[in-house]
């Protein structure tokens, strides 16, 4: 599919007034996006699980206007109206226009809500602007009711895509593939598609525990943090990388080879923040407990022959990786030892999940 097959030309049929709400969830990177090109290319390939408890709920109220040269909406973020988050969001729809002419066509009233506390240093941008995409999406099939369920979810990560990158790998679960790669059926950069191949059992309902060890608003925008990688000496190097390691986790995907999964893992989360250590500017995105909890983390799977790993986000926060059959010893090691790393000894108990859901 290419660019032109998003953009909306059929409308069979009229709607005066249409609401719609979706929950939409965050995913966490394994092998990670940093580094992109216009319009949101991104320079390789990435897969995420799909989370489950962590996730925006969004919705959204159309009602028919004549139609009009800007998008008319407005926004409401936990009940209060948020026109600080506005530019962003108008931003979003300018982008999106011209693939969604319909949105010129009605008022549209945003209300939203995170299931993870606002400033918990959990970036929000990619369940918000799935959620946004999913409640489109809703109005553009009652205006065409020919859409397949297939499209809908390409066009939904398409437009997300265009939002936020990480946003196009929050509408389906469990494990999702941005970006065109050659052992990938079906990739694409231009939306995101669910992890094509048979996953191995062990990887099921796997648990990702997410420790808030900064709730600080994040040091490093995601828009600077991908601009550090043009003109970045080990660029080129790094996305060459990151391809190879969707190559690799593609296959342990499927032959449940935990001890190469944990060590990719742990790699890619690390050369993320590589990355940022050697950018001009540099940055250190991690705080003094982000590197206790590794070491924590390290010894707890050393001694007790465990399966425990991390990733990160660009930030502090630390994202515990295990599978469900560690479940009740893990938590207890993360309650009796790594809660301790937390700010206000706080963390995030979720597991994979399987995307966007109609409420
Ligand atoms: C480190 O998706 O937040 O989380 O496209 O500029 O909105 P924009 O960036 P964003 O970048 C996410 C980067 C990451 C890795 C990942 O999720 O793959």
């Amino acid at each position: 599919m290419n660019t032109a097959d998003f953009i909306s030309k059929k409308v069979t049929e009229t709607i005066q007034k249409s609401t719609y709400t979706w929950q939409t969830p965050s995913n966490i990177a394994l092998v990670k996006y940093w580094g992109k090109s216009n319009p949101q290319i991104p320079k390789n390939a990435s897969i995420s699980f799909t989370l489950n408890n962590c996730h925006t709920i969004t919705t959204i109220e159309f009602e028919k206007i004549s139609k009009s040269n800007t998008v008319t909406f407005e926004l409401f973020f936990e009940g209060k109206k948020k026109d600080d988050f506005k530019p962003k969001i108008a931003k979003f729809f300018e982008r999106i226009q011209e693939y969604c002419p319909y949105i010129l066509e009605y008022k549209m009233v945003i209300s939203s809500e995170n299931s993870f506390p606002h400033s918990s240093g959990i970036a929000s941008s990619a369940s918000g602007m799935s959620a946004i995409a999913m409640c489109l999406l809703s109005l553009e099939k009652a205006l065409n009711p020919d859409l397949t369920p297939d499209f809908i979810n390409k066009k939904a990560s398409f437009l997300a895509r265009l939002g936020s990158g990480s946003a196009s790998r929050s509408i389906e679960g469990p494990l999702v593939v941005w970006g065109e790669h050659p052992e990938i059926e079906g990739s694409s950069d231009l939306f995101a598609i669910k992890f094509p191949y048979k996953v191995h059992q062990i990887f099921e309902n796997y648990c990702d525990t997410i420790l808030l060890v900064d709730k600080g608003e994040k040091q490093v925008s995601s828009t600077v943090g991908h601009n550090l990688m043009h003109n970045h000496p080990y660029a080129e190097q790094r996305f060459k990388q990151a391809n190879e390691n969707l190559a690799k986790i593609s296959k342990i995907l499927t032959n449940g080879d935990i001890k190469e999964f944990i060590t990719l893992v742990e790699s890619e989360a690390l050369t993320l923040h590589a990355m940022m250590l050697t950018s001009n500017p540099y940055f250190i995105l991690m705080k003094p407990n982000t590197l206790e909890v590794i070491n924590k983390i390290w010894e707890y799977r050393e001694q007790n022959n465990s399966n425990i790993c991390f990733t990160l986000d660009a930030g502090a926060n630390v994202h515990v990786l295990y599978p469900t059959s560690e479940k009740t010893q893990v938590e207890l090691f993360i309650k009796n030892v790594l809660a301790d790393y937390c700010q206000n000894n706080q963390y995030i108990t979720d597991n994979v999940g399987f995307g966007s859901k109609l409420m």
